[in-house]
């Protein structure tokens, strides 16, 4: 390994990325270009959420905040303006068109919850022109939005909750935690509300409107085209994948729990350096594989039954989402055989015209064709394409002819309610979804789990020492 390979990997060690901080900031630059002088944009991470008492579940950046910041820890805002502009945050006037809001250090608190950036170390860490004290934000969203006529936010609001109600409301998120939490901090978020609300009314009453727009509209068409940065890092989380499914069908036969195949799989994508999954593992056997979002996963499974498994491992944040079904003991009947050759042919169908230039109706249409001349017409329920990236249901507008650098699943299924009288007995209650990714190139696709048993030979022969 060179030495600047290896100094690579330990500055990514320490950012929590393998992304450098400079694909970031191009990220912002990118916005900042396309953001008129009067326009500001404000994107808030996602907040911590209670699970029990005083634990917090696990915390997963948003996905817009991500994408232009590479930052991990909560309770930060970013703030993005079309021209110069200056605010006041404590004792110091901060200007420029790019500020980061972050937690400041706290030798005492990090004690507790890890680690933080800090004010101090943020502009050289992550290429960030201002970093500004959390704390500040709030007495600084006025003079932010002073003289703006756009304001972008990542916030979802409606005519009853007009986003500046949705942002004072957003940043109940940004109170500390309880042991670091200072007195007043109730008060103080119930007076900025009130404070923004005011702030809305005179706008209103007043000059001119302000604008508000959802960041996405600037965002999103940047997420969905994927640099070869991001290619490697789906096609690893593929990958990983790929090892998680080789291990269940492996410790697949009869007698075995559901809950004992998610622990092979995610054993798989721990032990490869995936912090999690991207979505909560589907493991559903027998009569479970026609619930599609069915997450229970603690039945025993029977010999002689199918079980389907979608799962997708999250790495450095980006995931994917891939489906096998496979017999129980490793061997199919002449029914589930049949009808998962159905489903194959529906999802090959599909995966041979994708190229740039056609829509997800185009590849939903083929896919039911092929399900329908087959006769298993009616067991469809659901549509077969969408988008991967940074979110497993990613950004992107139907309809959209795909482009180049697009990553996304073709997963028909056919499930069979057991109570289907149009059928013979032998195929009632028969659940089946195979479910890939892949790569818009200007030339076609490329299949990037193409490795992961899929035939039924195929499934059959890795199965094949099973009872
Ligand atoms: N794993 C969710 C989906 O297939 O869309
Ligand atoms: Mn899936
Ligand atoms: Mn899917």
């Amino acid at each position: 390994m060179s030495r600047l390979a290896a100094l690579i990997i330990v500055l990514s060690s320490l950012l929590q990325s393998q992304l450098p901080p400079d694909d970031f900031r191009q990220r912002r630059q990118a916005i900042l270009d396309r953001l008129g002088p009067a326009d500001r944009m404000l994107v808030l991470t996602r907040p911590v959420f209670i699970r029990n008492s005083d634990q917090d579940h696990p915390f997963r950046p948003d996905s817009d905040f991500w994408y232009l910041t590479g930052f991990w820890e909560p309770r930060a805002v970013l703030v993005l303006s079309g021209s110069e502009i200056s605010f006041s945050a404590g004792e110091e006037t901060v200007s420029g068109r790019e500020f980061l809001f972050l937690r400041e250090k706290d030798p005492r608190a990090e004690t507790w919850t890890g680690r933080r950036v800090g004010v101090a170390a943020a502009p050289a860490r992550l290429l960030i022109e201002q970093a500004v004290d959390i704390n500040h934000f709030s007495g600084a969203i006025e003079a932010i939005l002073q003289d703006a006529d756009t304001a972008y936010m990542n916030l979802s609001w409606s005519d009853a909750a007009p986003p500046l109600d949705a942002l004072a409301e957003a940043t109940l998120q940004y109170l500390p935690p309880a042991e670091e939490r200072p007195r007043g901090a109730f008060r103080r978020v119930r007076a900025l509300a009130a404070k923004l609300r005011r702030y809305r009314e005179a706008l209103k009453a007043g000059t001119p409107q302000l604008a508000y727009r959802q960041a996405g509209d600037l965002i999103h068409p940047l997420r969905l085209i994927k640099s070869p940065a991001e290619i490697e890092l789906l096609q690893k989380a593929i990958d990983i994948t790929a090892a998680g499914l080789l291990a269940a069908m492996r410790r697949s036969g009869h007698g075995v729990y559901e809950y004992q195949l998610q622990a092979s799989v995610e054993f798989a994508f721990k032990d490869r350096g995936a912090k999690r999954s991207g979505y909560e593992p589907i493991i559903g056997s027998g009569p479970n594989a026609l619930i599609l979002h069915y997450n229970e996963n603690d039945r025993r499974m029977q010999a002689g039954e199918l079980v389907l498994m979608d799962v997708g491992a999250e790495y450095q944040m980006y995931t994917v989402d891939i489906t096998r079904t496979f017999p129980v003991n490793g061997r199919f009947s002449e029914a589930q055989r049949e009808v998962y050759n159905v489903v194959l042919k529906a999802q090959a169908a599909a995966a041979a015209a994708l190229k740039p230039g056609i829509t997800d109706a185009d590849i939903n249409r083929i896919a039911r064709e092929t399900i329908v001349e087959a006769g298993y017409g009616e067991f469809i329920l659901h549509g077969v394409i969408h988008l991967i990236g940074l979110d497993v249901h990613d950004v992107g507008v139907r309809g959209t002819p795909l482009a180049p650098g697009t990553v996304l699943t073709i997963e028909p299924g056919i499930y069979i309610p057991a109570d289907a009288e149009s059928v013979p007995v032998e195929y009632r209650g028969i659940g089946v979804r195979i479910e890939d990714d892949y790569l818009i190139t200007p030339e076609g696709a490329i299949h990037m789990s193409r490795d992961i048993p899929r035939t039924v030979s195929q499934i059959e022969a890795v199965m094949s020492p099973q009872r």
